[in-house]
């Protein structure tokens, strides 16, 4: 800006060399006591305006605003090329003070108010002060990593003051503090820890800012529920499995070592989610035995053996009413099957 005004106006600069030979304290130089005095600084955010004030008294023959050792005004005049920086209409003959709009980071600093006064020359010096909100600025990519991966999460923010990082945790079963800082070190990731992972960043100029990175932890299938069932000839029948697992598992029913299918044999498999549905339209003595529910994903494969077996008569399991054989062991129930077989 010092050197713009001198292209336009090289008289100026002139003048610029005498004012500050004559009584402007540059900055950085220590305040000589009773000279110079620091006001409290003025703390304003960024894209609002600010006021500096300074008061003079009647006696003041000359007057002017520095912006470190850059003239702003002297007097009335304006020598800065910055639109934003205006003079206030000071009514009052005991103030000389400017306005700043739309502050910027740049704007931050020391800031002169230089006053002759009976060739004596005093400054007010206040410091400029600018605030940013707290911005996430770069953040890890949800990710998706298999179990006992080590990973590591990134939160990068900006803002004046420094702001401070939090990492929450969001789960099915709650919420909880992880860590403070820009990363989470997660060594060895279990299933368990897969979920949202939110950053939090703030320093108390306006409402922190969020953003949250999903981690997704895939493992193999583990059966969950596998329960035999007892049904009678000439009724519905249904085999149920459950095997937790990401990603979800895909299923295989076998009997012994017969792989079945979906429409086939009277059998019908209906999958969803997390469950697959061995389903007899109707069952018959010869659907009686062990069957295999295979789970598998990238991961891995597992199965588990479900018996299909004979219930007291009239037993519908759909129906809630207890059956006097439901709580016998399938496995005996099986014997018996197979022993009222001969
Ligand atoms: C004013 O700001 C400066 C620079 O940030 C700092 O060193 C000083 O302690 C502050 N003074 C007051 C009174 O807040
Ligand atoms: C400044 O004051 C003068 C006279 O007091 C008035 O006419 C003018 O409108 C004022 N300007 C602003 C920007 O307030
Ligand atoms: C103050 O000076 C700094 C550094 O020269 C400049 O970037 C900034 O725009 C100036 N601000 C004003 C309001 O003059
Ligand atoms: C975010 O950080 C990553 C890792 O440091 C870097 O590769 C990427 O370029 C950054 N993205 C932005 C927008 O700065
Ligand atoms: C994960 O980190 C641990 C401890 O820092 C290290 O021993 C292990 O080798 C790492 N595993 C992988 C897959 O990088
Ligand atoms: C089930 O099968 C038996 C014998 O094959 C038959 O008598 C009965 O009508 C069938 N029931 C249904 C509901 O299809
Ligand atoms: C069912 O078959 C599996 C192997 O295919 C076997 O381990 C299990 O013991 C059998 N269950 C019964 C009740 O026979
Ligand atoms: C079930 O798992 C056992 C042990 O992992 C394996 O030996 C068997 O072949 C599997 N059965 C089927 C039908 O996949």
């Amino acid at each position: 800006m010092g050197i713009a005004g001198c292209l336009v106006l090289p008289w100026k600069c002139l003048v610029v060399v005498a004012l500050r030979l004559l009584f402007l304290v540059p900055a950085g130089v220590p305040a000589r006591s009773g000279d110079s005095y620091l006001k409290d600084n003025i703390t304003v955010r960024q894209g609002d305006s600010a006021v500096l004030k300074c008061n003079v008294d009647s006696k003041v023959s000359r007057v002017a605003w520095l912006n470190r050792t850059t003239i702003l005004f002297t007097g009335s005049e304006k020598w800065s090329l910055d639109p934003r920086v205006v003079l206030l209409n000071n009514t009052a003959v005991t103030e000389y003070s400017i306005k700043i709009l739309d502050v910027n980071l740049h704007d931050e600093g020391p800031y002169v108010c230089s006053i002759l006064t009976n060739k004596k020359p005093e400054s007010t010096k206040v410091h400029l002060i600018v605030q940013v909100p707290a911005r996430i600025v770069n953040i890890s990519r949800d990710i998706t990593v298999n179990e006992g991966s080590n990973i590591s999460l990134m939160c990068l923010a900006i803002g004046r003051p420094e702001p401070s990082i939090i990492w929450k945790y969001h789960s099915a079963r709650g919420q909880r503090f992880v860590s403070e800082g820009e990363y989470v070190e997660m060594t060895a990731i279990t299933k368990e820890q897969s979920g949202s992972y939110e950053c939090i960043s703030s320093n108390d100029i306006s409402p922190p800012d969020v953003r949250t990175v999903q981690v997704t932890v895939n493992y193999p299938p583990v059966i969950s529920r596998a329960r035999s069932t007892g049904t009678p000839v000439g009724q519905r029948g249904v085999l149920q499995c459950e095997a937790s697992a990401v990603p979800l598992a895909d299923f295989q029913w076998y009997k012994e070592d017969r792989r079945l299918f979906n429409g086939l044999n009277g059998v019908k498999i209906e999958n969803k989610g997390k469950q697959s549905m061995l389903i007899f339209f109707n069952v018959s003595e010869a659907d009686y035995g062990n069957y295999t529910c295979v789970a598998m994903n990238t991961l891995g494969i597992t199965n588990a053996s479900i018996i299909l077996y004979g219930a007291g008569v009239m037993h519908d399991v759909n129906s809630a009413a207890p059956s006097p054989l439901s709580s016998f062991h399938p496995m005996l129930i099986l014997i018996l099957f197979y022993l009222s077989r001969f």
